[in-house]
């Protein structure tokens, strides 16, 4: 099942370790002798979030949120609704990284961003293992950026297929065969 559903491999296993170690170096440097709070977007965000941390040298707290976007094409402020939220007493005097598998519309980051704001976030930045520009509706510029990829239907590595998948070690593209079969 997994060759048919398979173009080719995007991002090999390899690569991505690359990519982490890579953003883990930059965030390293930028956070030198700060407390940082990692704030990781379920589902897709858990296996790019888990080997990040392991190479953050900063000291750091994590923090889990859910959220769900949804417009329409031609509405480029998709609504957010949060799935999972947290709240800290001290919210006001952090540093929130937060870290996505994708970003795509820019939709869930945007509106991520300016949550944290609006609720007085001392700062916050965004990291994300892919990028997506061509898709972008809003405009958003991340502040770590893994790869830029092309506008391709991608799964592995916490992103899902029908959320299956997303415990493969490596980013792969679908294959026009299995998405030609769910027509
Ligand atoms: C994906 C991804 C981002 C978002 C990016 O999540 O993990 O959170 O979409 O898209 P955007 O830039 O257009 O907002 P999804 O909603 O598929 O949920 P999941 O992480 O639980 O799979």
């Amino acid at each position: 099942m997994l060759d048919f559903i398979t173009k080719k491999i995007l991002v090999p296993q390899e690569e991505i370790e690359t990519i982490v170690s890579r953003l883990a170096e930059e965030i390293n440097r930028d956070y030198e002798g700060k407390k940082l709070v990692i704030v990781c977007v379920l589902k897709g965000s858990i296996m790019f979030t888990a080997d990040l941390s392991k190479k953050i040298n900063v000291v750091n707290e994590m923090e889990f949120v859910r959220v769900s976007t949804y417009g329409n094409s031609t509405e480029s402020s998709g609504e957010m609704k949060v799935l999972l939220d947290f709240d800290r007493e001290d919210f006001t005097e952090c540093d929130f990284l937060i870290v996505e598998d994708i970003i795509d519309s820019g939709n869930t980051l945007s509106r991520l961003v300016s949550n944290f704001k609006n609720r007085g976030a001392k700062s916050v930045k965004t990291c994300t293992l892919l990028d997506k520009p061509s898709r972008r509706k809003v405009e958003f510029e991340p502040d770590y950026v893994g790869k830029v990829i092309p506008d391709e239907f991608v799964f592995g590595y916490g992103l899902d297929l029908f959320e299956e998948y997303r415990g493969l070690p490596y980013v792969a593209v679908v294959s026009e065969e299995y998405l030609n079969s769910l027509k």
